[in-house]
């Protein structure tokens, strides 16, 4: 098919978006290889799966989800989300911290969306000026690309990681700072989008200190640019498999108990994602947390929030915003919940560290990877790095600078033929 059909009835924006995935066509080429009958390993897909090959499922979140009553799986939602559902976000954002966030004079505001896609467009849409740059890390999730580009929203980036010496640090802070002050000089709102902890496609988290230094960056630059909005978007897709899963409600509440005011013109907002931590990727449910010291700014970003959703999707599934919330509602179920959450997070770790291992033995040069589903090797030619390894029947993603590898998918007696593949693939 070319890629001028249909240009007639196309607008010029629409012309724009050609081709499959990236990622859904190399799954595509694993799915092949099977049918073929290679023994083929999938590390391309994006959803955790069973040593066995299946689709790991929460069974607390299943059982639930088909004992709902008729009236919570027909009933539309109210429009900006489940009340039950809004607070419970909150808790899944924040943590522990909430309520001393709260009781320190943070106000916080959440809207339901169509999982973290929905909540990463809502920002999108209302957080930044058409025409004008988001601050994205040089890796970053490919889609992000296609939700600004939608909005009209250009990009600017800085290195994922510091350049030169090996410290403790996996932020670049002068990179950072930078690119912050650039736009500060020619928009008068900034955003930045932030995937962490367990960044995809790295895997990576940052410390407590990158943590730190990083909030501290957004709010002198704050109270340096007054005129200039700031909006710090956390991408909290994979936080409730990090060792650190709250970590950013703990860097609020130490830099506010370090005695720094909170700047009017910042706002932190986490894109939530119920999709992998509660398993239920295709009822698509998420939400948007924002939070600010001033009620009025919540109120009314509240406000805004629930109309875009109402213009672009109406409400978001009502079934999964009852479901997770009479989970969570109920201590036994939660606890039960969590069970099946953590024996997750163990299985994704323990693919992790042999990942790790079998890679230093082979002296594969992958990234640093800590939390979440992915690991990832820089390449210059990933395109070739991952063709030699599907001579192997491995099947990994080629990305802009680098190789995924979906530690989420594959088994983990798998591993070691991975780390096999690459090191072959390099030499
Ligand atoms: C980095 C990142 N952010 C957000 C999402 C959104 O996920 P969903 O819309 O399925 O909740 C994903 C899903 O893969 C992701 O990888």
């Amino acid at each position: 098919m070319s890629e001028g059909a249909g240009s007639g009835f196309l607008n010029a924006f629409s012309q724009t978006k050609v081709g499959n995935d990236t990622i859904f066509s190399w799954w595509a080429r694993y799915q092949e290889a099977v049918s073929e009958g290679h023994d083929a390993v999938n590390g391309t897909i994006g959803a955790l799966l069973e040593d066995s090959g299946e689709l790991a499922i929460n069974s607390i979140v299943d059982k639930v989800v088909r004992e709902s009553p008729p009236v919570e799986i027909s009933a539309y939602a109210p429009l900006k989300g489940l009340p039950a559902f809004l607070d419970l976000s909150i808790t899944l954002a924040l943590g522990d911290m909430r309520e001393e966030l709260e009781s320190i004079g943070m106000n916080v505001t959440s809207t339901a969306s169509p999982g973290g896609s929905g909540a990463l467009f809502l920002a999108a849409a209302n957080f930044a000026d058409r025409g004008d740059k988001v601050l994205l890390r040089d890796r970053h999730w490919g889609p992000y690309d296609g939700f600004l580009s939608g909005c009209n929203l250009g990009i600017a980036t800085y290195p994922l990681l510091p350049s030169g010496e090996i410290t403790d640090s996996y932020l670049d802070i002068n990179s950072l700072k930078e690119s912050l002050s650039d736009l500060c000089s020619s928009q008068s709102k900034v955003m930045s989008w932030l995937n962490d902890p367990a960044h995809n496609p790295t895997g990576l988290s940052l410390t407590e200190q990158d943590r730190y230094d990083f909030l501290k960056c957004f709010i002198d630059s704050s109270l340096e640019h007054q005129d200039v909005s700031h909006t710090l978007l956390i991408d909290a897709a994979y936080h409730l498999y990090a060792d650190q899963p709250h970590g950013w409600a703990d860097t609020i509440c130490q830099l506010l108990h370090d005695g720094i005011s909170w700047p009017d013109n910042l706002l932190v907002t986490f894109a939530l994602s119920l999709s992998k931590s509660h398993t239920i990727y295709g009822l698509r449910t998420g939400a948007l947390v924002s939070i600010h010291p001033d009620k009025q700014v919540t109120d009314r970003i509240a406000t805004v929030m629930g109309v875009t959703g109402r213009q672009t999707w109406s409400a978001t599934s009502r079934l999964a915003q009852y479901s997770v919330s009479h989970i969570h509602g109920d201590e036994e179920l939660a606890n039960l919940w969590d069970d099946e959450r953590e024996r997750l997070e163990l299985i994704l770790g323990e693919r992790r560290e042999l990942f790790i291992k079998e890679c230093g033995k082979l002296k594969v040069p992958i990234n640093p990877t800590h939390d979440g589903f992915f690991a990832w090797m820089e390449s210059e030619d990933p395109v070739h790095v991952a063709n030699e390894c599907a001579k192997l029947q491995v099947y990994l993603v080629p990305l802009t600078g680098g190789v995924r590898i979906g530690l989420c998918a594959i088994p983990t007696d798998k591993i070691q033929r991975v780390a096999k593949a690459l090191s072959q693939a390099l030499s």
